[in-house]
């Protein structure tokens, strides 16, 4: 008797099983378009290739299986097979396990179940799409960013308690909970219903700014109070590692929690001292702790908590083409492992399994989820080992190995201490609640405790689905290459033995971001010491993440073995562990072996010095510290009538910690809406011989397919001319450029089916680096030429001469709300209504109309607010909405596009990378005579506004040093990538690091000190600088003085100078830096903005203008203006969105001056509004705001109007230098900033940062010093560790999200962070209420970073007798640090080879 199984999936059929007396013949399909069809006889009957239920009924009538049955095609309807096929199959699945279960779990409490739920939704999918609670966001869908936070709560009726944990939504599938109860940030307050005390402190303490990263912290911080009556700083800290914020710097976030705990006073983080005098004060007035309000908790739900149904039963779920099969115990387990030999085994899914459930790239369609199998999730502990259940998660374990630690204290544990050392930095919080030892040693690394499991020698317990038990060394399992010893064999548990006496344990690992990061190189030592001699009796040394998995160095075991325990040991072994080494294939190799060396002369030293009871231990590694921050700021007067210079929250804070407010991903679907995805290049540079989208076409649900020849209009656009391709029509200039694209009823379908367009190319030779694009001469003809004086001359007759290099990298703007568009036909006179998170409404109107041939009047777009720009949502948002137009248009249809992170990293623009070469002329006291410079930028592919970035880089390069002779070329280069853009401070960022690393160069080269460098060669008031500006009011010396102070910089300095002096392997340095930001367009046509300002009935006021909320709080800021102009309470007035229809022809919001021109243009609406009801105001003069409004509708007043600004009469022509008004005024700062590293690693942290900055009179201090705080975090990042990478063969970027793109975390922002504005600060032609532009400038302050790592690197050379000036590259990663301080093991590892697949972009 043959069974069959076939699987509908969506309308086609996709899987089959053949079983035959219940003996499984498996014919697996040989990728996701082969189908294998079954006839319901007493012998297989037939089996096809083919898609979908078309091409079956077209199939051959022969096909081949295997060799091994030739079988007849047979035509018979495929309803009948498929109902009677599936029917036989859960027939035979019943036998196995229980009756089909239905899937059951609680969202805020309410309880759902799903009859057949499909195994590849996840949570995240099912939260946002099937219950409408988008307070959820979707920011990476890579588990790396933690914005998908949600808390699970389950009930563990072993221990008879409630566990909370925090996961992410979107890695999570929603089979994996039933019986669990999860709660979303809608769950716990709203803005009808109160919000929660997290969520109010999160308003109140100003931790929102685009609030996309915001519902994720605030369910992170939710989980971690419910866990923690008694939580500390390093807890909170520790939870939020999981959670990026590209916006805030975090500062605020971590206040914002600290006052949220639940003793409702904040006491809990506190010093002593401060707890104290906090008690003392509370004596008197008795403690409130309405802060905290318990009943607002989601009550876990009583149904779970009595019920054993659901954690101790087996269950099976069916469908999606899936079988979900979850067993309770190791039998019923291998039941079923017997019967589907093929099917998965999942735990946490949190590796690429779970990336294969999701995609649909299963070998078969069960899954066999182990985490309920009891046995798999015991812990146990003799006097030889512990033994963990392949089930037992991350934090289970780690929980349990406290508890270990806690009761054996006087005994010697340093496996323990070891495994929790290594528990301690896998992932965050939120993937360590979910993944397995089971999952994460079955899986193919490089994974952390891989390495641990092999140095201690650990032991894999399998059992196959025979029943027989197998005990694999995981050193032999590890050489056979991290696959179970056969497919049917179940990894049951792992015995970690616990050391011997005299045996020492210890584990490191190295991220390139502290927090939530794999390891550049992770190692583990064991060492034992013969009890007799004391020398070595054996020694292990393991290193991992060089290769796929980790290794046992053998010659170092052997080499070690019988010597004695001393330092001499160290070089021959290190030689060794070179030669073991030296051919991995590895990129950046010559750092991955320099830190497996310091591995061991840390450990070794760590060991020895133990066992030798030295009493001066070798300190290794960083300072423990805690983040701390004060922010000094004038606030006008409290009571005063004006709303604007007050710090009051973000508009839309409430909306965005409730995660009520809606960002386009949020919007509810048109009924008729479909999806759209890119058909993309795959080639850096080539030309299209053909495109074939049918067997896309085939794919069910895929609806169309577009590509040039669909574009009504015109298929090119470009900020000054129209050179960039809408869709490539006949070449491709880089991977990843739009070619086509898929339109289906969802986005899975339309990602899926898009790769299965053919595209043939003919390649073309690519230039992927800046050098090969200088030497190639591969260069826009445009030349930037600043002159000043007679630079020749003054070279040749300075006193002494200087020639160098300055570079800095790409950096990718990693905004978190993905790029995004929706664009909806009206049907009606060819009217498009186009919803983009751009940041130039204006001009996604403009193509959008030029690509569809229609006029500008028929397209509105319309931007509520965007997940965070920082520029990069500019010109990319044109192709997104062109091309979602363009889709929209043929099918006369809504279509969304959504951008994937990864999609949105590689092909989207980024900050320029530069070249300066240099030549500087100056006196032997440092005065700088004559100065030149080349410049080079490495646009892309296209010049797009390269130009602009160049000249305005230029110009701030110059912008702050009176050099008399001076002159600056630059050039733009193309190259094969992604055309760059604008990216917070426009080419200011590389020109300030530039001009402060020549003068760095010039202090090394003469000895003066760097300070003293600058401040010799600065400005002076009233000097006039390159572009004509005459510095009045020139606020930077002041900066810099009161930085100075306040850092306690020559104190400081001294200190750090002392503390080098006693630290071999950590050294200190301090650094100053600042920036001079013009603020304005260079452009004049760029210096206007409108605005339009409604007043209704009930006196609620609506404004609009022309400027996008990104984060930056500029809706705050023009609600601030209009409240003050029409003195009114600031709550009656709103904005809503800002549209094409309202506010026509605005400029892109960017350049720090968006504040400035639309303010400007709302202050002049309001004006003409009071103008307008002054004669009213006068005859009334007591009657309020209301009774004004009534009276102007009664006397037939207008109560709308439009505003107009324009900022100044003159604009700047960049080929007429000094002519001209280049700007309004300038923005200054200065910061100060003490840092440290770890010689032996290069990782560093920032002690400290005090920065003072000139921002006028802020308009709003609370906002102004968030845009400091994480402008300068930003800047941090380009200077440290963000590293944007590229297949060198391929062009393709290797980064592709925050998994491998490292942008600032929880740990890498300065530990104490202290941000003052500076008081009454003067200045000119500032027209919002005195104050000044904010956004871009103080990202210019991440400078002092790397000089003050510079610092410390060359302290540490100087160490080694090396008293050069050290070029450090930018940015700074752990690899550039740890090479630059030099020291025997660098010389060493010098003579290897690199072979690096990625080069940095
Ligand atoms: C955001 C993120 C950050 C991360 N950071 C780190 C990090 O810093 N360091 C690090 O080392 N790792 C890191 N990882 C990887 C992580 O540690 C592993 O993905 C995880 O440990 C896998 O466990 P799991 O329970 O999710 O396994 P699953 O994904 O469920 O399973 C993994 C594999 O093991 C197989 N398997 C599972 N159980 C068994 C069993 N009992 N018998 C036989 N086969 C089995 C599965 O079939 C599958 O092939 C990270 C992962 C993510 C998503
Ligand atoms: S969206 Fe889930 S972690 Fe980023
Ligand atoms: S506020 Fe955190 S990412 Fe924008």
């Amino acid at each position: 008797m043959v069974h069959v199984q076939v699987y509908p999936r969506e309308n086609h059929l996709q899987l089959v099983h053949l079983y035959y007396d219940f003996k499984s013949f498996f014919f697996s399909y040989e990728n996701e378009r082969t189908v294998l069809i079954l006839a319901l006889v007493d012998r297989p009957y037939f089996i096809l290739h083919g898609f979908s239920l078309n091409e079956f009924i077209r199939t051959p009538s022969q096909v081949n299986i295997g060799g091994q049955y030739v079988v007849n095609t047979f035509r018979f309807s495929h309803v009948s097979v498929v109902l009677t096929a599936s029917r036989m199959y859960k027939t035979y699945v019943n036998k196995l396990m229980e009756e089909q279960s239905a899937l059951v779990f609680f969202v805020n409490g309410k309880k759902i179940s799903i009859d057949s739920p499909d195994p590849k939704v996840t949570l995240i999918q099912y939260l946002r799409r099937n219950l409408y609670l988008t307070g959820t966001k979707e920011a990476c869908s890579q588990g790396a960013c933690g914005a998908c936070t949600v808390m699970v709560s389950y009930y563990n009726h072993h221990q008879k308690k409630i566990v909370h944990y925090s996961g992410n939504a979107c890695l999570t599938l929603l089979c994996s909970l039933h019986g669990m109860a999860v709660t979303t940030v809608e769950g716990i307050g709203s803005t009808r219903n109160g919000l929660h005390p997290i969520q109010q402190n999160m308003m109140e303490n100003h931790g929102v700014q685009c609030g996309f990263c915001t519902p994720g912290m605030v369910m992170t911080m939710y989980t971690f109070f419910r866990n923690n009556p008694k939580p500390t700083q390093e807890g909170m800290e520790r939870a939020l590692e999981g959670n990026l914020c590209r916006c805030t710097g975090y500062r605020p976030i971590l206040e914002s929690f600290k006052k949220s705990c639940p003793c409702g006073l904040g006491l809990c983080q506190q010093s002593a001292e401060e707890k104290k005098e906090l008690a003392e004060k509370t004596a008197t007035e008795k403690p409130t702790l309405e802060n905290y309000d318990k009943s607002q908790d989601v009550i876990f739900p009583n149904e779970l908590q009595k019920s054993t149904e659901f954690s101790q039963k087996n269950v099976m779920f069916v469908g999606g083409g899936y079988t979900w099969l979850r067993p309770v115990s190791l039998t019923k387990l291998l039941e079923l492992k017997k019967a589907f030999p093929k099917a998965t085994i999942v735990m946490g899914s949190q590796t690429v399994i779970g990336s294969k459930i999701r995609n649909n790239s299963l070998p078969s369609p069960e899954i066999l989820c182990c985490t309920q199998v009891v046995e798999l999730k015991r812990m146990t502990q003799d006097t030889q080992a512990i033994t963990v259940g392949a089930a037992v998660t991350f934090a289970q374990m780690e929980e349990f190995l406290q508890e270990t630690l806690k009761e054996t204290k006087e005994k010697d544990c340093s496996v323990v201490a070891a495994l929790l050392e290594a528990l301690r930095w896998i992932g965050a919080d939120q993937l360590r609640n979910v993944a397995t030892l089971g999952g994460h040693l079955m899986s193919v690394g490089p994974h952390d405790l891989q390495t641990l499991m092999l140095t201690v020698g650990a032991e894999l317990n399998f059992v196959s689905t025979e029943n027989q038990a197998k005990t694999i060394p995981y050193e032999k399992y590890v050489k056979n290459g991290i696959n179970a010893p056969s497919s049917t064999d179940i990894l049951v548990s792992v015995v970690i033995p616990l050391n011997k006496q005299n045996e020492k344990v210890l584990y490191t690992k190295q991220p390139f971001r502290r927090g939530m990061d794999y390891a550049i190189v992770n190692a583990g030592m064991c060492l034992k010491v013969d009890d007799k001699n004391g020398n070595i009796d054996t020694l292990r040394f393991c290193v991992g993440n060089i290769e796929e998995k980790p290794c046992s160095l053998d010659k170092v075991s052997g080499l070690a073995k019988g010597k004695t325990l001393d330092d001499k040991l160290i070089p021959e072994i290190c030689d060794v562990i070179i030669e073991e080494l030296k051919g991995c294939k590895a990129d950046s190799l010559k750092y991955k072996v320099s830190l497996a060396c310091g591995f061991f002369y840390k450990m070794f030293k760590q060991i020895t010095e133990t066992i030798q009871s030295t009493k001066e231990k070798t300190e290794f590694g960083l300072t423990a510290a805690l983040s701390s921050g004060a922010q000094y700021y004038d606030v006008p007067n409290p009571e005063a009538k004006e709303i604007v210079w007050k710090p009051i929250p973000h508009a839309a804070a409430k909306s965005l910690t409730t995660g009520e407010a809606v960002f386009i991903d949020d919007m509810p679907n048109y009924s008729n809406e479909l999806s759209m995805w890119f058909v993309a290049s795959t080639k850096a540079h080539a030309n299209i011989v053909s495109i074939d989208p049918s067997a896309a076409l085939a794919v069910p649900g895929v609806v169309d397919y577009v590509d040039c020849r669909d574009v009504p209009g015109n298929n090119d656009y470009g900020p000054l001319v129209h050179d960039i391709p809408l869709f490539a029509k006949k070449e491709v200039s880089f991977h990843g450029q739009p070619i086509g694209g898929i339109i289906a009823e969802t986005r899975e379908i339309a990602r899926a089916a898009a790769r299965l367009v053919k595209i043939e190319y003919e390649e073309l030779p690519a230039i992927l680096t800046l050098d090969e694009a200088i030497e190639k001469k591969s260069m826009d003809p445009y030349i930037a030429n600043h002159t000043n004086g007679d630079v020749d001359k003054g070279l040749a007759e300075a006193e002494i001469t200087l020639e160098g290099v300055v570079q800095t990298a790409a950096q990718e703007h990693l905004y978190m709300e993905p790029i995004s568009a929706l664009v909806v036909p009206k049907r009606e006179d060819n009217e498009v209504e186009v919803f983009v998170n751009t940041q130039e409404a204006a001009n996604c109107q403009k193509d959008v109309g030029h690509f569809l041939g229609i006029p500008f009047n028929r397209v509105s777009v319309r931007v509520k607010r965007i997940g965070g720009g920082f520029g990069g949502k500019a010109l990319d948002t044109i192709e997104a909405s062109g091309v979602a137009a363009v889709a929209a248009w043929k099918v006369n249809r809504p279509v969304r596009l959504i951008y994937t992170r990864a999609y949105d990293v590689k092909t989207s623009s980024k900050r320029h990378p530069v070249k300066a070469v240099y030549k500087a002329g100056f006196t032997k006291e440092g005065k700088i005579t004559s100065l030149s410079i080349d410049l080079y930028l490495n646009a892309g592919w296209n010049n797009g506004i390269s130009m602009f970035v160049m000249e305005l880089g230029m110009l701030a390069m110059e912008g702050a040093f009176n050099i008399p002779n001076y002159r600056g070329t630059g050039r733009v280069c193309l190259t094969n990538l992604p055309s760059n853009g604008a990216f917070r401070g426009f080419g200011a960022p590389q020109g300030t690091f530039i001009i402060h690393s020549i003068m760095y160069d010039i202090a090394k080269h003469t000895g003066i000190p760097f300070n003293k460098i600058r401040e010799m060669n600065l400005y002076q008031e009233g000097d006039k600088n390159i572009h004509g500006m005459v510095l009045k009011h020139f606020n930077l010396p002041i900066c810099w003085e009161d930085c100075k102070k306040q850092s306690k910089f020559e104190e400081t300095s001294k200190a750090i100078a002392e503390f080098n002096s006693k630290n071999r392997y950590r050294k200190r340095g301090v650094a100053m830096s600042f920036c001079v930001f013009s603020i304005g367009y260079p452009m004049l046509f760029m210096c206007q903005a409108g605005a339009l300002v409604n007043i209704y009935q009930d006196g609620s006021v609506l404004v609009t203008h022309g400027g996008i909320e990104l984060g930056q709080g500029l809706y705050t800021k023009m609600i601030q203006v209009a409240a003050t102009v029409l003195e009114i309470p600031v709550d009656k007035v709103y904005i809503s969105e800002t549209s094409t229809v309202t506010v026509p022809n605005a400029v892109e919001t960017g350049g720090s001056f968006v504040a400035d021109l639309n303010g400007g243009a709302v202050m002049n609406a309001c004006q003409i509004l009071k103008e307008r009801l002054q004669p009213l105001r006068d005859a009334m003069p007591e009657a309020t705001w209301e009774q004004l409004v009534q009276a102007a509708i009664f006397s037939r007043i207008s109560l709308s109007a439009s505003g107009f600004y324009k900022s100044r009469e003159l604009g700047y022509d960049f080929q007429k230098q000094g002519e001209g008004q280049y700007c309004n005024y300038n923005s200054y700062g200065a910061a100060s900033t003490v840092v440290e590293i770890d010689c032996l690693t290069g990782e560093h942290q920032i002690l400290r940062t005090d920065i003072v900055f000139d921002v006028g009179k802020s308009l709003n201090p609370a906002i102004d010093v968030g845009q400091i705080e994480g402008g300068f975090v930003q800047g941090v990042g380009l200077m440290t560790n963000e590293k944007v990478m590229i297949n060198k063969d391929t062009g393709e970027l290797s980064s592709y999200g925050p998994g491998n793109y490292k942008v600032p975390g929880i740990r890498n922002i300065p530990k104490e962070f202290n941000v003052t504005l500076l008081k009454d600060a003067q200045g000119e032609n500032r027209p919002l209420y005195s104050s000044k532009g904010i956004g871009e400038p103080p990202l210019l302050l991440g400078a002092s970073v790397h000089f003050a790592l510079r610092e410390a690197v060359n302290a540490a050379r100087s160490d080694q007798g090396l008293s050069d000036n050290y070029k450090l590259a930018c940015p700074a990663t752990p690899e550039v640090i740890r090479m630059g301080c030099a020291g025997p093991i660098v010389k060493k590892v010098d003579a290897i080879q690199e072979n690096n697949q990625n080069i940095q972009f």
